[in-house]
């Protein structure tokens, strides 16, 4: 019988039918062996002249059907405990079984007690079989990265009474070596009395998630790399200036590391771009895409040009905008450099053509201003007799030329035509094309000779005195043989000295005093000379003129304005190499000079 058929009152019942049947059967023994007044069966039954005999057997019955009911009530009390531990149990099992987690649960050793469906699945192990089995044997995790084994997270708990998180990237192989990415935690149960009655461990399959976190984090790495290979520097800021996007190229420029900068505002780590907030922001306010061009601006290096451009980020609800930056300080100097190259060319074609034009009449001044000097005053049998034949008397004339200074006027006109014949002669370069002398050449001794030069030039020392500037010497030693025309590479190298010496001279020093660095170095196949001066240095406008011949800023008589032009024209044209200058108004002047080792002749 089932003992769910079995209840309190079937127990008295049966406890009632067995007082009637102890009656009954009580009644008949007494029927068979003590009747002796032959009393019928039913008189028996209830004996009621016999009161002794009823009420003995009615406190039988009475006590036996008290005890019934004390056993049936018990029993029911029993029963009814026992099928509410058997409910609740019930409905644990139903939670338990109904968890979308995997959940194990440990006894206080760490031994498995419990397993729901999903942890069954997960680990590839039925309840049954891994009933009083360590944990670690059951569920068996390895780091996904090292694909190591890792601590099991119940024996930490075991350890430190706490709950305890499962590390990242945590692999659960199963039974049948079946991988799942898994996450979450283990924690201790405590009993009523706060002792520790075991562990329960809830994980779950987040094998999908990670492939595709995996994969964002592998397009954002992808797209990062991108980024942070683009020459350009790439900036993001939200709408309100803040950093969100910092590359490579920001890194390398500005000297603030991506994590440092992100979160920040623009301006505060990188503070040129303070002035362009206002144009940032506009930019985001109307959608519109900004770009300047070639902004120039002046670092140490000397002056930069720069194209900036804001395109507004206006994606998914986020606003925002990113800055390009592109350094186009080579591209605007190749660009300056081959309108110089034209210039130089248009009008250095100019000025040799004058130089031919001017040549023949200063050479008809300058030789006939030396004939009437002779005419006069050299004694020639021709002067005397000219002057006897017109009866002239030629110290007379003579003393009145001198009286009148026409000798002086003569001599002046002497030397403006000499130093008119250098001029020409420097512009006649600009057209001359003829074979020169190339021949192997050594930089370092031919510097250091047009430094000894200039230093012993008595032109210079009537205006200063050379000496009194320091020269530091970096030459590099791969620098042995150059094939160029050695005289004009001097009169290059006397020119750029002078001009740094002159402009030196200008410049009151608080601080050091004057001094040239001078580089000789070999990048490629080409020669590179550099002239510094730590002079007054020369401001934009001027930077861009100064290869223009006749462009001087000095005095009227004091400078041709052609040093520079004839200098450039000599390296670029003559020795197919490149001539520019640096500088930063204030601090310093910097000639760099690049002609091929090998030599091109022209
Ligand atoms: N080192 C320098 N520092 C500052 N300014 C310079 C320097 N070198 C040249 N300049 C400027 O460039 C101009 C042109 O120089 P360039 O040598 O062509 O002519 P110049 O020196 O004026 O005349 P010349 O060379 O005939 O004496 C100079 O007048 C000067 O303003
Ligand atoms: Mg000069």
């Amino acid at each position: 019988m089932n003992s769910r058929v079995i209840s309190g009152k079937y127990l008295l019942f049966m406890f009632a039918l067995g007082s009637v049947s102890l009656w009954l059967v009580e009644v008949f023994f007494e029927f068979i062996w003590f009747n002796p007044n032959s009393d019928s069966f039913v008189s028996l039954v209830f004996p009621v002249d016999d009161p002794k005999e009823l009420f003995s057997r009615f406190v039988l019955v009475s006590s036996l059907l008290l005890s019934g009911a004390v056993v049936s009530y018990l029993y029911d009390k029993q029963a009814s405990s026992g099928r509410r531990a058997c409910e609740s149990e019930q409905k644990l099992k139903t939670i338990f079984n109904s968890i979308g987690d995997a959940v194990i649960a440990t006894d206080a050793a760490g031994m498995v007690t419990r397993m729901n469906p999903v942890a069954e699945q997960l680990t590839g192990w039925t309840v049954q079989e891994a009933n009083g089995l360590a944990l670690s044997e059951v569920f068996k995790i390895i780091n996904s990265a090292t694909q190591h084994p890792i601590v099991n997270p119940v024996d930490k708990v075991l350890k430190s009474r706490a709950v305890v998180g499962l590390a990242n990237h945590t692999t659960l192989i199963s039974r049948t070596g079946e991988r799942f990415q898994i996450a979450d935690s283990a924690a201790p149960v405590f009993d009523d009395t706060g002792e520790m009655s075991g562990t329960v461990l809830v994980f779950r399959d987040v094998s999908d998630e990670y492939r595709q976190q995996e994969e964002l984090r592998k397009l954002q790495n992808y797209l990062s790399n991108i980024i942070d290979s683009m020459p350009s520097i790439l900036v993001g800021v939200d709408a309100e200036g803040l950093v969100t996007q910092w590359n490579m190229t920001a890194e390398k420029v500005t000297g603030v590391p991506a994590d440092a900068a992100q979160g920040k505002a623009l301006s505060s780590v990188f503070p040129r771009m303070a002035s362009e907030m206002e144009k940032i922001k506009e930019s985001i306010k109307t959608r519109t895409p900004r770009s300047e061009e070639r902004q120039s601006r002046q670092d140490e290096k000397g002056v930069c040009y720069e194209d900036v451009t804001i395109y507004p980020l206006i994606a998914n609800g986020v606003e925002g905008a990113v800055i390009q930056i592109d350094d186009v300080t080579e591209r605007c100097n190749l660009e300056q450099m081959m309108i110089q190259t034209e210039k130089m060319m248009s009008v250095g074609g100019l000025a040799a053509g004058m130089a031919h034009e001017i040549n023949n009449p200063l050479a008809a001044i300058s030789g006939n201003s030396q004939n009437i000097l002779n005419r006069i005053y050299k004694d020639l049998d021709n002067n005397r007799r000219t002057a006897e034949e017109c009866n002239v008397d030629l110290e007379n004339m003579r003393d009145y030329l001198s009286r009148r200074e026409i000798p002086r006027m003569l001599n002046g006109i002497s030397d403006s035509c000499n130093r008119a014949a250098t001029i020409v002669s420097n512009m006649l370069r600009f057209s001359r094309k003829s074979k020169r002398e190339f021949s192997g050449c050594n930089l370092a001794e031919l510097m250091n000779s047009t430094l000894e030069l200039a230093a012993n030039d008595y032109d210079l020392k009537r205006e200063y005195d050379f000496r009194k500037i320091d020269i530091i010497k970096e030459y590099s030693p791969d620098l042995s043989e150059v094939v160029c025309e050695e005289n004009e590479i001097q009169q290059v190298f006397l020119n750029l000295l002078k001009n740094g010496a002159q402009a030196m001279m200008e410049k009151d020093y608080v601080d050091g005093s004057p001094c040239f660095v001078i580089r000789l170095k070999k990048e490629g196949g080409m020669a590179v000379v550099e002239v510094e001066d730590n002079g007054p240095g020369m401001s934009e406008d001027v930077r861009k003129r100064v290869f223009e011949p006749f462009f001087s800023t000095k005095n009227v008589g004091q400078g041709t304005g052609l040093g520079l032009s004839v200098s450039y024209f000599i390296i670029t044209d003559q020795h197919n190499g490149f001539m520019e200058v640096d500088s930063v108004p204030g601090s310093w002047t910097r000639f760099g000079i690049k002609i091929p080792v090998s030599g091109q002749e022209a």
